[in-house]
Protein backbone atom coordinates (compact mmCIF):
# COMPACT_ATOMS: atom_id res chain seq x y z
CA UNK A 1 0.00 0.00 0.00
CA UNK A 2 1.53 3.84 -0.82
CA UNK A 3 2.02 5.80 2.11
CA UNK A 4 0.40 9.26 2.61
CA UNK A 5 3.02 11.93 2.58
CA UNK A 6 1.51 12.81 5.96
CA UNK A 7 -2.08 12.32 8.10
CA UNK A 8 -4.16 14.30 10.46
CA UNK A 9 -7.56 14.45 12.59
CA UNK A 10 -10.49 16.54 11.30
CA UNK A 11 -13.83 17.63 13.04
CA UNK A 12 -15.82 15.54 11.21
CA UNK A 13 -18.17 12.91 12.42
CA UNK A 14 -18.30 11.77 8.72
CA UNK A 15 -14.75 10.95 8.02
CA UNK A 16 -12.29 12.14 10.87
CA UNK A 17 -9.05 11.45 9.02
CA UNK A 18 -7.51 13.12 6.19
CA UNK A 19 -4.53 11.01 4.20
CA UNK A 20 -2.26 13.33 1.78
CA UNK A 21 -0.58 12.00 -0.87
CA UNK A 22 1.51 13.37 -3.83
CA UNK A 23 1.05 11.07 -6.52
CA UNK A 24 -0.59 7.83 -6.77
CA UNK A 25 -2.82 6.24 -9.14
CA UNK A 26 -6.79 6.82 -8.38
CA UNK A 27 -7.79 8.17 -4.61
CA UNK A 28 -10.85 5.94 -4.82
CA UNK A 29 -8.84 2.61 -5.74
CA UNK A 30 -6.40 3.86 -2.46
CA UNK A 31 -9.33 4.55 -0.57
CA UNK A 32 -10.81 0.82 -1.48
CA UNK A 33 -7.37 -0.24 -0.33
CA UNK A 34 -7.47 0.87 2.92
CA UNK A 35 -10.90 0.07 3.37
CA UNK A 36 -10.48 -3.41 2.16
CA UNK A 37 -7.04 -3.79 4.52
CA UNK A 38 -7.13 -1.60 6.70
CA UNK A 39 -10.30 -2.07 8.19
CA UNK A 40 -11.54 1.15 8.95
CA UNK A 41 -13.92 3.58 7.71
CA UNK A 42 -14.55 7.62 7.96
CA UNK A 43 -11.56 9.07 6.30
CA UNK A 44 -10.47 10.85 3.28
CA UNK A 45 -7.85 9.93 0.60
CA UNK A 46 -5.79 13.08 -1.18
CA UNK A 47 -3.72 13.12 -4.00
CA UNK A 48 -1.59 16.09 -5.52
CA UNK A 49 -1.57 14.27 -8.81
CA UNK A 50 -3.30 10.91 -10.11
CA UNK A 51 -2.17 8.95 -13.03
CA UNK A 52 -4.72 6.40 -13.26
CA UNK A 53 -8.34 8.32 -12.75
CA UNK A 54 -11.51 7.14 -13.77
CA UNK A 55 -14.96 8.92 -14.14
CA UNK A 56 -17.86 7.65 -15.11
CA UNK A 57 -18.03 4.26 -17.02
CA UNK A 58 -14.54 4.06 -16.35
CA UNK A 59 -13.32 6.46 -18.58
CA UNK A 60 -10.13 8.14 -18.04
CA UNK A 61 -9.92 11.50 -15.74
CA UNK A 62 -7.03 13.33 -16.36
CA UNK A 63 -5.87 14.60 -12.58
CA UNK A 64 -2.84 17.25 -12.65
CA UNK A 65 -1.20 18.82 -9.97
CA UNK A 66 -3.21 21.91 -9.00
CA UNK A 67 -6.52 20.65 -8.99
CA UNK A 68 -8.21 18.91 -6.27
CA UNK A 69 -8.36 15.16 -6.10
CA UNK A 70 -10.02 13.11 -3.43
CA UNK A 71 -12.14 10.34 -2.13
CA UNK A 72 -14.25 10.60 0.81
CA UNK A 73 -14.86 6.53 2.19
CA UNK A 74 -17.59 6.63 4.28
CA UNK A 75 -20.29 4.50 6.07
CA UNK A 76 -22.97 6.98 6.56
CA UNK A 77 -26.39 6.31 8.70
CA UNK A 78 -28.72 5.59 5.46
CA UNK A 79 -31.28 3.60 4.10
CA UNK A 80 -30.29 1.25 1.54
CA UNK A 81 -33.42 2.73 -0.78
CA UNK A 82 -31.82 6.12 -0.39
CA UNK A 83 -28.80 5.23 -1.68
CA UNK A 84 -28.98 6.23 -5.21
CA UNK A 85 -29.56 10.16 -4.08
CA UNK A 86 -25.83 9.93 -2.67
CA UNK A 87 -24.61 12.04 -6.35
CA UNK A 88 -27.17 14.24 -5.85
CA UNK A 89 -26.93 15.18 -2.28
CA UNK A 90 -22.85 15.22 -2.98
CA UNK A 91 -22.82 17.79 -6.02
CA UNK A 92 -25.35 20.01 -4.06
CA UNK A 93 -22.85 19.75 -1.37
CA UNK A 94 -19.37 20.50 -3.59
CA UNK A 95 -21.55 23.44 -5.07
CA UNK A 96 -22.73 24.93 -1.90
CA UNK A 97 -18.56 24.36 -0.55
CA UNK A 98 -17.62 26.09 -4.08
CA UNK A 99 -19.70 29.21 -3.42
CA UNK A 100 -18.37 30.04 -0.35
CA UNK A 101 -14.82 30.54 -2.59
CA UNK A 102 -17.07 32.80 -4.98
CA UNK A 103 -17.26 30.05 -7.69
CA UNK A 104 -20.75 29.88 -8.88
CA UNK A 105 -21.66 26.65 -10.69
CA UNK A 106 -25.14 24.94 -12.93
CA UNK A 107 -25.59 20.88 -11.71
CA UNK A 108 -25.86 19.03 -14.77
CA UNK A 109 -27.27 15.72 -13.52
CA UNK A 110 -26.30 13.25 -12.00
CA UNK A 111 -23.14 13.97 -11.19
CA UNK A 112 -21.14 17.11 -12.71
CA UNK A 113 -20.16 20.50 -11.80
CA UNK A 114 -20.60 23.24 -15.03
CA UNK A 115 -19.27 26.82 -15.05
CA UNK A 116 -22.80 28.43 -14.60
CA UNK A 117 -21.62 31.07 -16.85
CA UNK A 118 -20.30 29.07 -19.32
CA UNK A 119 -21.32 25.61 -18.77
CA UNK A 120 -17.98 24.60 -18.95
CA UNK A 121 -17.25 21.51 -17.20
CA UNK A 122 -15.64 22.03 -13.34
CA UNK A 123 -15.65 18.51 -12.21
CA UNK A 124 -17.74 15.32 -11.62
CA UNK A 125 -18.11 13.18 -8.87
CA UNK A 126 -18.14 9.61 -8.81
CA UNK A 127 -19.91 7.40 -6.07
CA UNK A 128 -18.78 3.66 -4.95
CA UNK A 129 -19.96 1.07 -2.74
CA UNK A 130 -19.98 -2.09 -1.59
CA UNK A 131 -23.50 -3.83 0.41
CA UNK A 132 -23.60 -7.20 1.56
CA UNK A 133 -26.10 -8.80 3.31
CA UNK A 134 -28.47 -5.48 2.58
CA UNK A 135 -26.38 -3.82 4.79
CA UNK A 136 -24.04 -0.60 3.58
CA UNK A 137 -20.36 -1.74 4.00
CA UNK A 138 -18.96 1.78 2.71
CA UNK A 139 -19.70 4.27 -0.23
CA UNK A 140 -16.54 5.83 -1.77
CA UNK A 141 -17.40 9.65 -3.00
CA UNK A 142 -14.96 10.52 -4.85
CA UNK A 143 -14.52 14.25 -6.23
CA UNK A 144 -12.17 15.42 -8.76
CA UNK A 145 -12.38 19.37 -8.77
CA UNK A 146 -10.28 21.59 -11.68
CA UNK A 147 -9.25 24.00 -9.25
CA UNK A 148 -5.42 25.86 -9.68
CA UNK A 149 -5.05 23.66 -12.66
CA UNK A 150 -4.55 25.79 -15.86
CA UNK A 151 -5.90 24.21 -18.75
CA UNK A 152 -2.90 24.06 -21.10
CA UNK A 153 -1.88 21.10 -18.70
CA UNK A 154 -4.48 19.31 -20.43
CA UNK A 155 -4.54 17.33 -23.71
CA UNK A 156 -6.33 19.13 -26.57
CA UNK A 157 -9.74 17.29 -27.11
CA UNK A 158 -10.52 17.85 -23.39
CA UNK A 159 -9.68 21.74 -22.76
CA UNK A 160 -12.32 23.40 -25.21
CA UNK A 161 -14.94 21.70 -22.83
CA UNK A 162 -13.17 22.04 -19.72
CA UNK A 163 -12.35 24.85 -17.12
CA UNK A 164 -10.78 25.53 -14.05
CA UNK A 165 -11.30 27.91 -11.17
CA UNK A 166 -7.95 29.57 -12.06
CA UNK A 167 -8.99 29.88 -15.25
CA UNK A 168 -12.57 31.55 -14.77
CA UNK A 169 -11.19 34.05 -11.78
CA UNK A 170 -7.46 34.42 -12.12
CA UNK A 171 -7.34 33.38 -8.43
CA UNK A 172 -6.18 30.40 -6.54
CA UNK A 173 -7.58 28.52 -4.23
CA UNK A 174 -6.75 27.15 -1.23
CA UNK A 175 -7.35 23.24 -1.55
CA UNK A 176 -7.52 22.01 2.19
CA UNK A 177 -9.41 24.87 2.84
CA UNK A 178 -11.96 24.01 0.37
CA UNK A 179 -11.71 20.08 0.98
CA UNK A 180 -13.12 21.05 4.68
CA UNK A 181 -15.93 23.08 3.19
CA UNK A 182 -16.56 20.61 1.13
CA UNK A 183 -16.48 17.56 3.75
CA UNK A 184 -18.70 19.68 6.13
CA UNK A 185 -21.66 20.54 3.19
CA UNK A 186 -21.56 16.90 2.42
CA UNK A 187 -22.03 16.01 6.12
CA UNK A 188 -24.71 18.22 6.35
CA UNK A 189 -26.30 16.98 3.04
CA UNK A 190 -26.76 13.86 4.91
CA UNK A 191 -28.04 14.90 8.31
CA UNK A 192 -30.94 16.46 6.25
CA UNK A 193 -31.51 13.35 4.21
CA UNK A 194 -31.48 11.36 7.73
CA UNK A 195 -33.84 13.83 9.29
CA UNK A 196 -35.50 14.92 6.43
CA UNK A 197 -35.82 11.95 3.91
CA UNK A 198 -35.57 12.14 0.17
CA UNK A 199 -37.71 15.60 -0.68
CA UNK A 200 -34.83 17.64 1.11
CA UNK A 201 -32.67 16.57 -0.93
CA UNK A 202 -34.44 16.80 -4.12
CA UNK A 203 -35.64 20.28 -2.67
CA UNK A 204 -31.88 21.09 -2.68
CA UNK A 205 -30.47 20.01 -5.63
CA UNK A 206 -33.83 22.08 -7.26
CA UNK A 207 -32.66 25.31 -5.75
CA UNK A 208 -29.03 25.21 -6.90
CA UNK A 209 -28.57 26.33 -10.62
CA UNK A 210 -29.38 23.42 -13.27
CA UNK A 211 -30.17 22.12 -16.01
CA UNK A 212 -34.14 22.03 -15.57
CA UNK A 213 -35.86 23.85 -18.24
CA UNK A 214 -32.46 23.24 -20.83
CA UNK A 215 -32.53 21.78 -24.07
CA UNK A 216 -30.63 18.37 -23.79
CA UNK A 217 -29.03 15.28 -25.91
CA UNK A 218 -28.74 12.21 -23.14
CA UNK A 219 -27.39 9.37 -24.09
CA UNK A 220 -27.72 6.09 -22.34
CA UNK A 221 -25.53 2.87 -23.36
CA UNK A 222 -28.98 1.86 -25.50
CA UNK A 223 -30.71 4.83 -26.54
CA UNK A 224 -30.24 9.08 -27.50
CA UNK A 225 -33.10 11.09 -26.23
CA UNK A 226 -33.38 14.74 -27.10
CA UNK A 227 -35.59 16.65 -25.37
CA UNK A 228 -36.44 19.10 -22.26
CA UNK A 229 -35.25 18.44 -18.95
CA UNK A 230 -38.45 19.22 -16.78
CA UNK A 231 -38.01 17.34 -13.39
CA UNK A 232 -36.04 15.41 -11.32
CA UNK A 233 -38.12 12.35 -9.70
CA UNK A 234 -37.92 11.47 -6.03
CA UNK A 235 -35.39 8.71 -5.99
CA UNK A 236 -33.04 11.20 -8.55
CA UNK A 237 -33.86 10.18 -12.00
CA UNK A 238 -34.47 12.80 -14.23
CA UNK A 239 -37.66 13.67 -16.48
CA UNK A 240 -36.58 14.60 -20.02
CA UNK A 241 -39.80 15.75 -22.48
CA UNK A 242 -39.16 14.99 -26.03
CA UNK A 243 -40.18 16.63 -29.14
CA UNK A 244 -43.29 14.67 -29.86
CA UNK A 245 -44.66 15.39 -26.00
CA UNK A 246 -43.87 12.32 -24.33
CA UNK A 247 -41.95 11.75 -20.69
CA UNK A 248 -38.98 9.97 -20.42
CA UNK A 249 -37.78 8.72 -17.04
CA UNK A 250 -34.04 8.54 -17.36
CA UNK A 251 -31.93 6.51 -14.52
CA UNK A 252 -28.20 7.65 -16.16
CA UNK A 253 -27.02 9.12 -18.73
CA UNK A 254 -24.70 11.71 -20.18
CA UNK A 255 -26.42 15.05 -21.03
CA UNK A 256 -25.44 17.07 -23.70
CA UNK A 257 -26.25 20.33 -24.85
CA UNK A 258 -28.41 20.58 -28.11
C1 LIG B 1 -17.07 12.10 -13.81
O1 LIG B 1 -17.03 11.18 -14.64
O2 LIG B 1 -17.45 13.24 -14.11
C2 LIG B 1 -16.62 11.85 -12.38
C3 LIG B 1 -15.15 12.05 -12.22
C4 LIG B 1 -14.64 11.75 -10.83
C5 LIG B 1 -13.15 11.89 -10.75
C6 LIG B 1 -12.66 11.79 -9.33
S1 LIG B 1 -11.04 12.43 -9.13
C7 LIG B 1 -10.96 11.78 -7.52
C8 LIG B 1 -11.57 10.40 -7.58
N1 LIG B 1 -10.60 9.40 -8.00
C9 LIG B 1 -10.88 8.88 -9.20
O3 LIG B 1 -10.20 8.04 -9.80
N2 LIG B 1 -12.03 9.41 -9.67
C10 LIG B 1 -12.59 10.38 -8.75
Amino acid sequence: MPTPLYERQIDSILCSKVFYFKEIGSTNQIAQKYLEEGNMVGFVIVAEKQTAGYGQRGVYWESPQGGLWCSLAIKPELELNLLGLVPILSVVGVAEALRRFNVYTTLKWPNDLLIKQNLKKLGGILVEGKITQFSLNYLIIGIGLNINNRNKQYSRSLSENITSTFEELSQEINLDSLLMRIIQQIEQQFELIKNQGAQAIISAWKKEDNILGMEVIIETPKTRYKGKAVDISLNGHLILETSDGNTVTLSNGTVKFS
